[in-house]
């Protein structure tokens, strides 16, 4: 079957009783046993749900994994990712990431021993550098948050399988209709499924997909056993977002590309980033490794002292954090996404106070459009 077809039909889930066209919402924490040593393969919902099930096997055929597991945040799916590694062990990631991920391993995974380098993964080189024989994982998020870097999927995978390790990649701002990282050789794929699987910024959800059997065991025993596995209303809101995905990551690209042509011309505006420009340095790459560009771009305002009345003034695109909703939304990473991030290493990636994101929605671009016009007038 085609991606379109997969992200709406999924792993085609019936209830068997109705034969409801929507995978009910298993509201219950708890299964009825017929009798002792009989189940219905169901017990407890942090280890399985029929709703939470089928999403996890549907994002799993859209990412072309094996299995397919699904958390109740995106911080989620990376904490429990973590457990297959041990205090002392080393992963390369990627310095230009979101925030909340280096809070993660930065402040909480470091405490335990773990041990982490930041590096400039679209420069090969720099990844070859940081290797060290405790390395067992290089993390990358492709295109990165917020500078939008490719970094080469296949060449990293490569690199890091010749010595024993895993290649995770934060398919996030790409999602499966654009891009499949384990067909490029990752071994994991993350999403934030709060951002564009879910789509509607109404509920949070996050993805671990991978085809490995060994790691499946000891990921679901940490799914269960940390209790951060996704509630059936939010599966089921998750499993709804993936029916458009297709559509909406589509229209959020040609708004995206409008804008930022626009923003490109516009005398306010220092440079924008934005991986669609086929005159963005890693064009090629990123075309041979995804088949869209995303609605995520970024911009330096010339003058940073007037952001603060640029946020003030946008009123259809919303000042929020988040991205890849419907609805379109503007961050100032340094203060919001990034903040976690401490100040030279942000500056070194580029995340400076002149640094605007815009997560382009589904809306209608000439709107999106004249209200940037009014933001960024004087
Ligand atoms: C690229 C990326 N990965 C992971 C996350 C974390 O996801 P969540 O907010 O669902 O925990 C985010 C959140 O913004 C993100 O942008």
């Amino acid at each position: 079957m085609k991606a379109e077809t997969i992200l709406v039909r999924g792993d085609s889930y019936f209830d068997p009783v109705t034969g409801a066209v929507s995978v009910p919402i298993y509201q219950s924490a708890t299964f009825r046993h017929p009798a002792l040593g009989e189940s219905t393969g169901y017990d407890y919902s942090r280890a399985l749900n029929p709703t939470r099930s089928s999403l996890e096997k549907s994002l799993a055929l859209a990412e072309h994994g094996k299995y397919g597991l699904a958390f109740s945040s995106g911080m989620g799916a990376i904490s429990s990712l973590i457990k297959l590694f041990k205090p002392g062990d080393h992963i390369i990631v990627s310095a230009d990431l979101y925030g909340g991920t280096y809070r993660l391993f930065n402040e909480y995974y470091s405490k335990y021993g773990f041990l982490f380098s930041w590096v400039d993964t679209s420069d090969f080189e720099q990844i070859e550098k940081n290797y060290n024989a405790k390395t067992k994982a290089i993390f990358i998020e492709t295109p990165s948050n917020p500078m939008m870097k490719i970094s080469d999927i296949r060449r990293c995978a490569d690199f890091i399988h010749t010595k024993g390790g895993f290649l995770i990649v934060d398919n996030t701002f790409l999602t499966p209709w654009f891009q499949n990282p384990l067909d490029f050789g990752a071994d994991f794929v993350i999403h934030s499924g709060t951002k564009y699987l879910a789509g509607h910024h109404d509920t949070l959800s996050g993805f671990i997909v991978h085809s490995n059997e060994a790691a499946e065991t000891l990921l679901r025993e940490a799914q269960m056993s940390e209790g951060a596995a996704l509630a059936p209303f939010d599966a089921w809101l998750t499993l709804r977002g993936l029916k458009t995905l297709a559509l909406r990551m589509d229209k959020a690209t040609r708004n995206a590309a409008a804008i930022a042509a626009w923003l490109r011309k516009h005398p306010a505006v220092e440079k924008v980033f934005w991986i669609g420009f086929t005159d963005h340095p890693q064009y090629t790459l990123s075309c041979a490794q995804s088949r869209g560009a995303g609605g995520m771009i970024s911009f330096y305002i010339k003058d940073a002292s007037r952001i603060p009345l640029i946020l003030k003034k946008v009123s259809l695109i919303l000042f929020a954090e988040s991205l890849g909703g419907t609805d379109s939304l503007i961050t100032y990473p340094v203060v919001q996404t990034h903040s976690a991030i401490p100040e030279s290493m942000r500056l070194t990636a580029g995340v400076n106070d002149k640094l605007l994101r815009l997560s382009a929605g589904i809306e209608d671009a000439d709107d999106l459009i004249a209200d940037l016009d009014q933001a960024l007038s004087d």
